[in-house]
């Protein structure tokens, strides 16, 4: 009975790990370090800051962030750009309002109004391109050493090494597929992404001065994307450890209290009486 519970067990975790392999892809990913990664990680502000520009400047042009709220730019645990500069950022996006019958609420103004910080930054799906707010959770870089899941404890899941190493690791292979181009990638599952390399050494300039190189700006995005997907990453982590710390002062409570407890019962037994008397 024993044998055939450990056996299916074994079974259902050797299934869930191959499982979780290929949702990440069954490709290449590089272990790439982040400053956010092991159970102190924390994120470093610049990079957010850098990926943001990537993002805004980069991918926006087809790729939305449709679940996360432009004011949470300016939160102290992410970006944290100052206010003011958020509003101006928000109004550079514009969006159509509708009312419950899809008519356009202000049709005089051209039908569009700038963005605030409390929106959320835009929906695009430009060339179908899928949503990122929630990219680097949906996509897994590794769960080894050998499929059992550990590397998450230290490393993080490997979301961001993910969308790091998709964006780096194009082999310059291309066919047609139906009208549509298809990139030789080998981080994509299946090989083929029907996105186009989209960064290129210097093809931008980082307003911290940081040189922009195609793996620099992959790792800055992928951060970037990583706290999007997770704000509260930090106060996680830390809430963790604190729990940690408070389980470990109340075991050794719980074991003094038991030995309390029971003392005058084993000195009673050891003296050669039953408990009982
Ligand atoms: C010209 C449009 C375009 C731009 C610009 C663009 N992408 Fe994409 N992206 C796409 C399309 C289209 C897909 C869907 C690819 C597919 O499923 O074959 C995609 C897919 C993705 C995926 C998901 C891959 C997966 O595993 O499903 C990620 C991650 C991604 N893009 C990140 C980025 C980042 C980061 C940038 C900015 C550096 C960017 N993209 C810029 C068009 C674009």
């Amino acid at each position: 009975m024993f044998r055939k519970l450990a056996f299916c067990t074994l079974t259902a975790l050797a299934l869930s790990s191959g499982g979780a392999m290929a949702a990440g892809g069954a490709g290449y990913v590089e272990d790439y370090h982040f400053s956010f990664e092991g159970p102190f990680g924390r994120f470093d502000q610049n990079q957010l800051q850098r990926g943001l520009q990537i993002y805004t400047e980069v991918c926006a042009a087809c790729h939305g962030l449709q679940y996360v709220p432009i004011r949470t730019l300016s939160d102290e645990a992410g970006p944290g750009i100052p206010e003011d500069q958020v509003r101006a950022y928000a109004e550079q996006f514009f969006v159509a309002d509708f009312d419950n019958n899809q008519h356009l609420l202000d049709p005089e103004t051209g039908d569009l109004r700038a963005l605030t910080p409390n929106d959320n930054f835009p929906v695009n799906n430009t060339q179908n391109a899928p949503d990122l707010s929630l990219m680097a959770k949906a996509r897994a870089g590794f769960s080894g050493p050998f499929g059992l899941g550990l590397n998450p404890l230290f490393r993080g899941m490997g979301g961001s090494e993910y969308i790091a190493s998709l964006l780096t690791h194009y082999n310059g292979s291309e066919r047609e597929e139906f009208g549509t181009i298809l990139y030789g990638n080998d981080t994509f599952s299946g090989g083929y992404i029907s996105m186009g390399p989209q960064l290129f050494d210097d093809m931008i300039e980082y307003n911290d001065g940081t040189r922009a190189t195609e793996e620099q700006m992959a790792l800055d995005v992928a951060a970037f994307l990583m706290w999007t997907a997770e704000p509260q990453l930090m106060a996680r982590k830390q809430m963790g450890f604190t729990a940690v710390i408070m389980l470990t002062i109340l075991s050794v409570l719980l074991y003094l209290t038991n030995k309390r407890i029971w003392a005058p019962v084993k000195a009673r037994a050891k003296s050669g009486q039953s408990p009982a008397e």
